[in-house]
């Protein structure tokens, strides 16, 4: 039998109560004060229940988090990059006791957890900002998000008696332990993971196809939780996805699954927590190419990359593939990389993400050599601007 690679922590973790359990828990949840929760929270508790984000077994606590903002590792030593925390407001946090338990509530009053207050605490936001996301601008969308939530925080383990609802993807909405199964279904030793929040184009295919070469299989892994409203939408993508991996990747090969997880746009911090989490997922190596997870101009093309470097590598203990800005070569007349590729700019098909967007809502089919037809045709039936 094919052993998958040990999760982060060396225990895959489970808070997902079942049978009695769960009923008890749900009955004895509905008699505890609520705590409400904002979809980014409802992403991570989650990911928290299904063990993708082992060795997490709930919020972080006071010195989990510190220890995480000051030094990307937690109190027990294990490498850890961006906080995860659920925030109350002042009269909440003013109301509830370390050492209560509380439930945790979803979208549309559904309660979904009980949490034991282990911690509650003030954070510095600023901090946090200048330490995860390497700017206090309140421009960048991560940051942003982290100025929009409260100052309190609490902290401690959950329990989760009922999943988030979902109403999509929902054959591609593997946990942790089933994307382990698969992989040992199919004998795959060496998977690598690939995160995206866009449609895949050319450069991307090529990242994977030149990481595929080198190991039995390739999760494609698309973040699906919250994006900023101008990244295109999970299920404009997912269609993407699947007509490409239909038409031009090996069936037996690769497996399409989607990441529940909210984006950050933290860049070169994100990339640590994506590896770490895709090794939750069975994965023993995981792609970064250029200005992975990144926005705007906050990050270096590759500090995704050099971060790597901040860390031993048995402390992460997944493998990173890092890949240079790849493109279509008109002299190569294939893809290449600046890593690879001997010749000048005029040969190379790069357009940004505007003038895509730009193109497709025009209706405009960017050139081959930068998008397959086939994604670009999903992409122009849902964006094309209206007549008019
Ligand atoms: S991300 O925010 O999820 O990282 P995106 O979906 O664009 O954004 O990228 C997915 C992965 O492909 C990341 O590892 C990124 O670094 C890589 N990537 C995207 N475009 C290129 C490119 N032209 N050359 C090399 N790597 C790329």
């Amino acid at each position: 039998m094919t052993h998958t690679i040990a999760p982060h922590g060396g225990e895959l973790i489970n808070r997902i109560a079942t049978g009695h359990e769960q009923e008890a828990l749900a009955k004895h949840a509905a008699t505890l004060t609520r705590v409400p929760l904002t979809s980014r929270e409802i992403s991570d508790l989650e990911m928290i229940g299904t063990g993708a984000m082992s060795p997490l077994t709930g919020f972080m606590v006071k010195d989990d988090y510190d220890q995480v903002v000051d030094t990307m590792h937690l109190t027990s030593g294990l490498a850890w990059s961006l906080p995860v925390t659920l925030a109350v407001t002042d009269e909440m946090a003013a109301s509830l006791q370390v050492g209560q338990e509380v439930a945790l509530e979803g979208k549309n009053g559904q309660l979904l957890a009980v949490m034991e207050i282990a911690d509650k605490f003030q954070r510095d936001k600023r901090k946090e900002a200048l330490e995860v996301y390497r700017t206090e601008s309140g421009e960048h969308p991560g940051v942003a998000k982290v100025y929009e939530q409260h100052d309190w925080l609490v902290g401690g383990p959950v329990m989760l008696f009922a999943r988030p609802p979902h109403d999509d993807f929902l054959e591609f909405r593997l946990d942790p332990a089933e994307t382990r199964a698969l992989f040992r279904e199919r004998g795959w030793k060496r998977i690598v993971g690939f995160q995206t929040r866009n449609p895949i184009h050319r450069a991307h295919e090529y990242i994977q196809k030149c990481a595929l070469e080198t190991v039995d299989g390739l999760l494609v892994h698309p973040l699906v939780g919250d994006t900023k409203s101008d990244d295109i939408p999970s299920f404009v993508r997912m269609e993407c996805y699947q007509v490409l991996l239909s038409r031009y990747y090996p069936k037996d090969r690769t497996a399409l699954s989607v990441f529940p997880a909210a984006m950050r746009y933290a860049g070169p911090r994100e990339a640590i927590f994506h590896a770490l989490v895709r090794k939750n997922y069975g994965c023993t190596h995981f792609i970064v190419g250029r200005d992975h997870a990144g926005v705007g101009d906050y990050y270096g093309t590759f500090d995704a990359q050099l971060i790597f470097d901040e860390f031993d590598a048995d402390e992460l203990d997944i493998t990173p593939m890092f890949f240079d800005h790849s493109f279509y070569c008109k002299a190569c007349e294939g893809m290449a990389s600046y890593k690879t590729c001997p010749h000048g700019g005029d040969d190379h098909v790069i357009l940004s993400g505007t003038k895509v967007r730009a193109m497709l809502r025009d209706g405009v089919v960017p050139p081959h050599e930068f998008t397959r037809e086939e994604v670009a045709e999903v992409l122009i039936k849902h964006m094309l601007k209206p007549a008019g």
